[in-house]
């Protein structure tokens, strides 16, 4: 069994993008610039957020961090979104999800310019995703791809079963696996609560998935051998010999599945830093104009 590094992954990625950060300057061009907007004080959020602030920093990014109470009206909220869409020095931005519940993720989401949509939550995106044109990739689908990219995952042919049918993982990494691309070109399978006989369908994946946010949920007896296994769950669950008293746990039962796979991400330490590095990416392309010459 090989362990994935998806933190040693995204460091060489980061030192790669500020190698490029660097040449621009150089040329005298302006640094790229990334605005995240915080509702509320989520904890996932505060520390998602604080990471990706960090990950600009070591890319030699602007950042910019605009916090408001959870009692913002989704009114001045849309004023933020129009403002920054309008703010020729911010090449994108994103609204860390959830959203207090009096407001609209969706119309958020909308609202959003695409062209500064380094999120790739906003429609045309998604759209343009679904269909093989270049676009904003949603991060952790694309820090996935990379991660067996750059693991040495052969994908083409390959059966893959998705666990999870969410708009920020589950469909976006199912359409992406089955792009005629490399890495893709493989046999998507998704489940999701409906699902029937879930053994059965994970038994068969080269390439198992798991997106569904509950701990420990994916056990041995749904592995195949030699399988590679991505882990995208990050629930906290108590711990009490943490100072923090929680901990990260994935959806998959590491312990148990570990010695059946070939390769498998451990968490924290997988996916998580390929989802920033993927932010990152969205953002440096953004300010390069790669995707939507401004
Ligand atoms: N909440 C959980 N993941 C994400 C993400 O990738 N982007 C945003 N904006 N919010 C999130």
């Amino acid at each position: 069994m090989e362990l994935i590094d998806g933190k040693q992954i995204a460091a060489t990625i980061k030192s790669e993008i500020a190698a490029e950060v660097a040449a621009m300057v150089e040329r005298g061009e302006r640094r790229p610039c990334l605005a995240a907007v915080l509702v509320g004080h989520d904890g996932g959020s505060e520390t998602y957020v604080a990471h990706k602030v960090k990950a600009c920093e070591e890319c030699g990014f602007i950042s910019t961090l605009i916090r408001f109470e959870d009692d913002i009206t989704e009114d001045d909220l849309l004023a933020v979104v129009d403002e920054l869409n309008n703010d020729p020095t911010v090449d994108g931005f994103i609204v860390q999800l959830p959203l207090p519940r009096h407001i609209s993720e969706q119309k958020i989401i909308e609202a959003i310019d695409y062209r500064k949509d380094v999120d790739g939550f906003h429609p045309v995106n998604v759209g343009r995703l679904s269909i093989g044109l270049p676009c904003y990739l949603s991060a952790t689908p694309a820090g996935i791809l990379e991660l067996l990219k750059r693991s040495g995952v052969e994908t083409r042919g390959r059966e893959c079963v998705v666990l999870g049918r969410s708009n920020i993982v589950g469909k976006p990494v199912a359409n992406l696996m089955m792009q005629k691309n490399d890495p893709g070109n493989a046999t998507v399978t998704v489940c999701h609560s409906a699902s029937r006989d879930l053994p059965e369908i994970t038994r068969r994946a080269d390439i198992l998935i798991a997106a569904i946010g509950q701990p420990g949920f994916v056990t041995a007896d749904m592995v195949k051998e030699g399988a590679v296994v991505i882990d995208v769950g990050t629930t906290r669950v108590p711990d009490s010999t943490r100072k923090s008293g929680w901990r990260l746990r994935g959806d998959v039962d590491f312990d148990s599945v570990a010695p059946k796979c070939s390769k498998i991400t451990p968490v924290p330490g997988g996916v998580g830093p390929m989802t920033i590095v993927s932010l990152m990416r969205n953002t440096l392309a953004a300010a390069k104009g790669e995707i939507y010459p401004r």
